[in-house]
């Protein structure tokens, strides 16, 4: 099929790759003109494993093209997929100017008696398919289109594998014609297909990621007991992990969620549901959680440290989770921030992180030293924090390490390492929710 992605960022551009992949033709959009001669060039914007191959695959196989025109796009496609920022405003409530300003746009492109169906893929509250409707109606009384909600649930870091294997595919839609053309796009994935109307299909998106923020926000609750308690988190979520109707997964305490999708979808979801008049305070509860966990854990610094001015503390991870270079909203960069305005001496490390920390001056680069390898980073250091859970920090020579280090102190806020052989180590080791050993 002919498909067009608007927006290339983390959704668009692996979306686009991957219909690609299964055998579409996609023209992806972006009104950067930068981000689209990169791309065009061959150079991705993001780090994505798999997705380099799988896009230069496609574009030599003519699948896969970039342009900065939406009238091209739109032109050449039966289905124009949504796929811009809807970034939270202070108040938390989602900002849809991007998706308005696409909505005008496409307006402004479609001819008459050429129908198109209009994707929304981007997060968006529940009902905004009803307002891109409304608003292409209001722009071109002629154009012949229907919207759908097709939410993305893929993750950063596992993006490629989870558009090509998803668990579900969610299809929110009002019109059989152009539910039917959804389909034959999903097809070649061989997933579950949920048809729903299109506000339900909004709505499925925010519910789920603030359910695994619940989760993650419970794990942690449950790991402060533990902490209180002498038990040990891990074995508690093993033990109410196994029961299937819970599920293991998402159960793993430390410093909390951070990224781009699960802070700002909680917001987004408090906020709708306040707008709505249904406050959701549940959501309050968890987000609240989530904020004490880094708070928690500097604290327990502290209370080995004393005081913080002048130590020499190595932290490990900047990233907001393993195998992503995105540092957005990452609860590391904001341990190495606070950490920095309380005086330390913060020698930082991450395999993919970085560059972009500096870059997008996340993190002072005159205050941190940034080192190219975990072992420059425990050099004399009278703490090691670890921030995210590389694996490559799994696979370090902790031997080395200790002798390294100025005082053999671990804190792992990421429930990375065991416990015990910590100790065997000669490390005094804390985690999140576990007995030291
Ligand atoms: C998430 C959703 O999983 C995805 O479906 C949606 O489309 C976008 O948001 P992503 O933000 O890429 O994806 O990351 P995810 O792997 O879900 O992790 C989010 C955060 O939760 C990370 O900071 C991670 O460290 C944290 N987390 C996750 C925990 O603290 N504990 C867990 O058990 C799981």
């Amino acid at each position: 099929m002919d498909l067009c992605i608007i927006g290339s960022g983390y959704v668009g551009l692996v979306s686009g790759a991957c219909f690609a992949e299964v055998g579409h033709h996609v023209v992806c959009v972006d009104n950067d003109p930068r981000k689209v001669e990169m791309l065009q060039r061959g150079e991705i914007p993001i780090y994505e494993p798999g997705l380099e191959d799988i896009v230069h695959r496609n574009v030599s196989a003519k699948r896969l093209r970039f342009t900065t025109s939406t009238e091209d796009g739109v032109d050449s496609s039966q289905i124009v997929f949504i796929a811009v920022p809807t970034p939270p405003q202070p108040d938390g409530s989602v900002d849809l100017s991007f998706i308005e300003r696409v909505a005008r746009e496409i307006a402004g492109v479609l001819k008459p008696g050429e129908y198109r169906v209009v994707v929304d893929k981007s997060t968006v509250p529940v009902k905004t398919g009803e307002k891109v409707a409304d608003t292409i109606k209001r722009y071109n009384k002629q154009a012949t289109f229907d919207v759908v909600s097709n939410p993305e649930f893929l993750r950063e870091g596992c993006a490629v594998s989870d558009l090509m294997n998803p668990d579900r595919v969610v299809i929110g839609s009002s019109s059989q014609k152009a539910t039917d053309l959804m389909k034959q796009v999903y097809e070649p994935f061989r997933a579950p297909i949920l048809v729903t109307d299109v506000n339900s299909a909004e709505l499925i998106k925010h519910a789920a990621n603030s359910f695994l923020s619940l989760k993650i926000s419970y794990i942690n609750a449950v790991s402060a007991i533990c902490e209180a308690s002498g038990a040990d988190v891990e074995l508690v979520a093993d033990g109410i992990g196994t029961d299937r109707r819970i599920g293991r997964n998402f159960l793993n305490a430390g410093l909390g969620y951070g990224g781009s999708c699960f802070p700002k979808d909680v917001k987004a979801f408090i906020a709708i549901s306040k707008q709505l008049g249904v406050p959701f305070h549940l959501l309050e509860e968890v987000e609240k959680i989530n904020g004490q966990m880094l708070t928690r854990f500097i604290d327990k610094v502290r209370s080995k440290l004393w005081v913080l001015q002048d130590k020499k503390i190595a932290v490990w991870g900047m990233t907001f989770k393993p195998d992503t270079d995105d540092v957005r909203n990452s609860v590391a960069i904001e341990l190495i921030n606070r950490l920095v305005a309380e005086g330390a001496q913060v020698s930082a490390y991450d395999p993919k992180g970085a560059e972009k920390a500096v870059q997008w001056k996340l993190i002072d680069s005159a205050k941190v030293r940034i080192v190219a390898n975990p072992l420059e980073a425990v050099q004399d250091a009278e703490a090691l924090l670890l921030a995210t859970e590389w694996s490559e920090f799994a696979a370090q020579d902790l031997e080395e390490v200790r002798k390294r280090m100025h005082t053999p102190l671990v804190f792992d806020g990421r429930n990375l390492f065991d416990p015990q052989m910590m100790a065997d180590l000669g490390f005094e080791y804390h985690a999140v929710g576990r007995p030291g050993r």
